[in-house]
Order: structure tokens, then sequence, then C-alpha cells
């Protein structure tokens, strides 16, 4: 009697146990993962505003907006100020622009919600890897093609390190790129 119960705990149970328990750890592994790579997030914006018309249809300059991406660690989103060289004119009538124009007139900015974000204990600067050529749609992805603002990329440590030990496999298009650093410093500093 006393074997057979204990033939049952080993043949059956415990593998049972064991397997239940490395897949619950692979679960909760993969979904933690996702949650922080958050591929695919796309917050609805308080204004309608659109890269795809802005950026791509009508071909403003990336830069003119994003002012700090050859100068410093943040891209910088422009002040209403930006839009207002062109809607104190533009679509004046329209809904969204009187939105905007609100904001304009009681001077408060507009409250976009944060899309790509590393963790405040890694660090990253968006001039070293722009002034060496690397264009935004490495890592932003095809945003002339946006209505609404979506991550593509990961930002995890490991997809970091993927292009600095092999940077020719990202930026195929530039000749004579060094490769970026893998010691800890460089990004948690
Ligand atoms: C007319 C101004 C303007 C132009 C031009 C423009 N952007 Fe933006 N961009 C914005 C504004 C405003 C936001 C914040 C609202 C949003 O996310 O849509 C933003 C947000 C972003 C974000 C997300 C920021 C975050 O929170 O993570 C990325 C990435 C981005 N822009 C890339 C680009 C790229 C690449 C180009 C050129 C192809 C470009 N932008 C051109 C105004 C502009
Ligand atoms: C260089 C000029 C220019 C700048 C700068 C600019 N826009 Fe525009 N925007 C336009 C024009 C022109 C249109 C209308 C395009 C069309 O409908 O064909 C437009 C359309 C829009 C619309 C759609 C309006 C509608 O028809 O409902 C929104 C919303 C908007 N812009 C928001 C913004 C915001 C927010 C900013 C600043 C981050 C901004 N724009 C900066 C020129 C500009
Ligand atoms: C090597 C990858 C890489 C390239 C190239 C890159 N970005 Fe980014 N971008 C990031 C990362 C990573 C973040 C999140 C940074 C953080 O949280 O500090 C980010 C955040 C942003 C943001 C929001 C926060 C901020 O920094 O103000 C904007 C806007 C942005 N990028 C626009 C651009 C534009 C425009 C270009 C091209 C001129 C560009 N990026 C090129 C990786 C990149
Ligand atoms: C190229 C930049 C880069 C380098 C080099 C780098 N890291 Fe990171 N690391 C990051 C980024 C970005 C994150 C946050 C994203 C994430 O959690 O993957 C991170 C996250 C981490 C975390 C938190 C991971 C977690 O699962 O929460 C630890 C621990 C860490 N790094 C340790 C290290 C050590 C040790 C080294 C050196 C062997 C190192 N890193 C080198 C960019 C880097
Ligand atoms: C598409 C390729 C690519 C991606 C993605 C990328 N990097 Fe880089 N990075 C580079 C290259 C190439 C360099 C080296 C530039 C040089 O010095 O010539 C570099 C340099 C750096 C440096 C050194 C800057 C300095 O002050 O010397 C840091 C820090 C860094 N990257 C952080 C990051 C972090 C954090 C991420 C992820 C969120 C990241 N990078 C993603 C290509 C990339």
């Amino acid at each position: 009697m006393k074997n057979t119960v204990l033939d049952y705990a080993l043949k059956i149970r415990l593998p049972l146990t064991l397997f239940v328990i490395v897949v619950s750890f692979m679960l909760t592994f993969y979904i933690s993962r996702a949650e922080r790579d958050s591929i695919g997030y796309s917050p609805e914006q308080p204004i309608k505003f659109s890269h795809k018309l802005h950026a791509g249809t009508m071909s403003i300059d990336c830069q003119y907006c994003h002012t700090g991406v050859t100068k410093g660690r943040a891209a910088l989103v422009p002040s209403v100020n930006i839009c207002m060289n062109c809607h104190s004119i533009a679509r004046k009538d329209r809904p969204e622009i009187i939105k905007l124009t609100r904001y304009y007139n009681e001077d408060e900015p507009i409250p976009w919600k944060r899309v790509h974000k590393v963790p405040e204990y890694a660090y990253f600067n968006h001039s070293v890897h722009v002034n060496k050529g690397i264009q935004c749609e490495t890592c932003h992805g095809n945003v002339r093609d946006m209505d609404v603002i979506k991550q593509v990329k990961g930002f995890t440590m490991t997809a970091c390190l993927d292009c600095h030990r092999e940077p020719e496999k990202y930026v195929s298009y530039l000749t004579n790129i060094k490769k970026g650093p893998e010691n800890c410093f460089a990004c948690h500093r």
C-alpha cells in the first residue's frame, strides 16, 4: 500500500507538479517581458495630431518639431507655439484646432502621453545615435505612415545590445559604423 502511494506521488504527481511550476514560470516571464517591452503601445492622445499628415503628406522635417535629437539626450516634443506657427491660420475652424488654440491661449502645455520610455536606471541619448546617421525609422519604425504613434521596436537591454554588437545588421545603410558600447557603465551610470 505504502509503495503504491509513493509510486503514484513520484510517477504522476511529481512530474505534473513540476510541469505546472515550469509552465507558470514561463508564462509570468513572457507576460512581464511583454509589458516591459511595450511593443504595440499606442495611447490615444489629447489632440488628434497625425504624423502621417504632417511628416508624411506634408513632409515636415522631424527636426522642425523634435529639436533635441542632434543636441542631447531627449528628442523633445514640440511646444504649442510650434504648432501655432501654422495653426494660427491653418484649419482654425476645426474642433481639434480650436482645442489646440485653447491650450495656446491658456498657456497650458498639451498633456501628450509618453509612448517610448526606458527605465530611469538606464541611460539613452539621441544625439550620439542620430549624429552618427542612424535614422529615426531604425528605432521608431515608419512614423511617416502613422496617424497615431505606436511603439514598434523593443527597447529592452537585449535590443540595445543586439545593435551595439552587430550594428551592420541594423544600419546597413551606413558604412564604417563603429560598434556601440557593451560595458555596463555606458548605459547604467
Ligand atoms: C509638426 C510637428 C511634428 C513633426 C514634423 C514630427 N513630429 Fe513626432 N511628435 C510630435 C508631437 C506633437 C508628438 C507627441 C504626440 C504624439 O505622440 O503623437 C510627437 C511624438 C513623436 C514620437 C513619440 C514620442 C513618445 O512619446 O515616445 C516619436 C517617436 C516621433 N514623434 C517621431 C517623429 C519622427 C520620426 C518624425 C519625422 C518622420 C516626426 N516625429 C515628425 C510632433 C511632430
Ligand atoms: C508647417 C505647418 C504646420 C505645423 C507646424 C503644424 N501643422 Fe497641423 N496641419 C497643417 C495643415 C496645413 C493642416 C491641414 C492639412 C490638410 O487637411 O490637408 C494641418 C492639420 C492638422 C490637424 C487636423 C485638423 C483637421 O482637419 O481636423 C490637426 C489636429 C493638427 N494639424 C495638429 C497640429 C499640432 C498639434 C501641431 C503641433 C505639434 C501641428 N498641427 C503643427 C499644418 C501644420
Ligand atoms: C537608436 C535608437 C533611436 C533612434 C535612432 C531614435 N530614437 Fe527616439 N527614442 C529612442 C528611445 C530608446 C527612446 C526612449 C528614451 C528614454 O526614455 O529616455 C526614444 C524616445 C523618443 C521620443 C520621446 C522622448 C524624448 O526623447 O523626447 C521622441 C519624440 C523621439 N524618440 C523621436 C525621435 C526622432 C525624431 C528620431 C530621429 C531624428 C529618433 N527619435 C531617433 C530610440 C531612438
Ligand atoms: C547598451 C545599453 C546597455 C548596456 C551596455 C547594459 N545595459 Fe542593462 N539595461 C539596459 C536597458 C535599456 C535596460 C532596461 C530595459 C530592460 O529591462 O531590458 C537594462 C536593464 C538592466 C537590468 C534590469 C533587468 C531586469 O530584468 O529588470 C539589469 C540588472 C542590468 N540592465 C544590468 C546590466 C549589466 C550587469 C550590464 C553589463 C554586463 C548591463 N546591464 C549593460 C541597457 C544596457
Ligand atoms: C540601431 C542600432 C542601435 C540601437 C538600437 C541602440 N544603439 Fe546605442 N549606439 C549605437 C552605435 C552604433 C553607437 C556607437 C556610436 C559611436 O560612438 O560611433 C551607440 C552608442 C551608444 C552609447 C554611447 C554614448 C556615448 O556617450 O558614448 C550609449 C550609452 C548607447 N548607445 C545606449 C543605447 C541604449 C540604452 C539603447 C537601447 C535603448 C541603444 N543604445 C540602442 C547603435 C545603437
